[in-house]
């Protein structure tokens, strides 16, 4: 809290300074000395290379934990032709290739959390997900990656072929695994295990499911703020649709504060892909509010924004039977791309197929942009599931 106090102090006067001054360069010159602090991992250099908001926006560079796991900014492709639609229709954004060691839209996030963890002294992860959740697997890899103990709560859902290779993901990245009947469950247990971890002097951070919260959702208004970028280096027009799959709502939410304070007129249609909470409109509108609130404090030169419902779409017909549960358009989504991009049949699968059912019959001058948030990066698998709790090794025997 007195950290917080400080920082938005520091930003004020960062600002009266550099009012006064009325020079870039002069803010940049206040932001190298101060980024020199022994806390912060990146130099401020580093953060504006690799950052689109920090560039465009440097006094955030100062006050957000941030720390880089991947590479930044990822591709933009055309995905049109390959899919049976005119070329130039519809584009993929590679998030991927978010890194290399295991991308997808969960990167974006832990380069926030990792380095408040870090910042924060903390020496062990907590988190909660289904038993097949990227989530957990990109916090399995990238948090034992910064030298973190990692703790998994997994509750219930479908025992896919995703599944088991993201259970051996977990055993191969050295996490621990709690098996919880559902995210309920799931919550009660880690609370307990949070109190004991810290009894035992193990510095526990938690992240909660899907790691969406007010910090890590800035991870995608940078994203929003590299289509900006590349939609003035003319490597994309601008997009009038961008279609993201909505589970805890995180990535979709940065994306809409993020494209509006960056003025683009893309509107953003997520494709809820879990069965209630927090897939909800207002949650959505609440999370973006928020982080754009959030980013204000810190620089007051960011445009104020006020997100309405009406900014955004979110669509529930192409959940299926629920959360995980395969549909058949879903599956030939998968099918259909296989040859340009992997994806799979709970979050992306479901989104592609929503995007693409809309080109078919969008006017011919809309130009679609489809959200690949799924890691294709191969991962360390262990070659069988020692270590999963008995409840778990059941289920996979089915
Ligand atoms: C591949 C993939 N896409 C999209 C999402 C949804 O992201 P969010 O939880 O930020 O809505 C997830 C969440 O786990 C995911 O794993």
């Amino acid at each position: 809290m007195s950290r917080r106090i400080f920082l938005a102090t520091g930003g004020a006067l960062l600002g009266i300074l550099a009012a006064g001054s009325g020079g870039v360069g002069y803010i940049l010159h206040k932001l190298n000395r101060i980024g020199s602090r022994s806390n912060d991992f990146h130099s401020t250099e580093e953060k504006l290379l690799r950052s689109a908001l920090f560039r465009a926006y440097p006094p955030l560079a100062q006050h957000i934990p941030w720390i880089s796991l991947g590479d930044l900014p990822t591709p933009i492709e055309k995905l049109g032709s390959s899919l049976g639609l005119p070329e130039g229709k519809l584009w993929v954004k590679r998030d991927d290739l978010t890194s290399p060691v295991y991308g997808g839209n969960k990167v974006r996030k832990l380069e926030h959390l990792l380095e408040d963890a870090r910042l924060r002294g903390r020496k062990s992860l907590i988190t909660i997900g289904g038993l097949g959740s990227n989530h957990s697997l990109a916090t399995a890899i990238h948090g034992g990656r910064q030298g973190l103990n990692v703790h998994l709560c997994l509750s219930d859902q479908p025992v896919t072929k995703y599944v088991r290779r993201n259970l051996a993901g977990f055993l191969a990245a050295g996490a621990k695994i709690h098996y919880c009947q559902n995210t309920k469950d799931a919550y009660r247990y880690s609370r307990r295990l949070f109190r004991e971890l810290k009894g035992k002097g193990e510095a526990p951070y938690f992240i909660l499911s899907g790691g969406t919260c007010g910090l890590s959702n800035v991870g995608h208004v940078n994203a929003a703020f590299e289509i900006a970028e590349q939609v003035k280096a003319g490597l994309l027009p601008e997009p009038d649709k961008l279609f993201v799959a909505a589970g805890t709502c995180g990535t979709i939410s940065g994306l809409i504060a993020g494209l509006k304070i960056a003025g683009l007129s893309t509107r953003v249609v997520g494709v809820r892909v879990v069965d209630s909470f927090p897939a909800y409109p207002y949650i959505i509108r609440y999370y973006a509010q928020k982080v754009a609130d959030y980013l204000r404090k810190y620089d007051r030169s960011i445009p104020r924004v006020r997100i309405e419902k009406a900014d955004f779409d979110l669509l529930t017909n192409y959940l299926g039977g629920g959360y995980g549960v395969v549909t058949v358009g879903g599956k030939e989504a998968v099918e259909q791309a296989a040859s340009r991009i992997s994806l799979e049949t709970t979050y992306t699968g479901k989104t592609l197929a929503a995007c693409l059912d809309y080109c078919r019959k969008a006017d011919l001058e809309e130009k679609i942009l489809f959200w690949n948030s799924y890691n294709s990066a191969e991962f360390e698998q262990s070659p069988n599931y020692d270590g999963l709790p008995d409840e778990i090794m059941q289920k996979l025997s089915l």
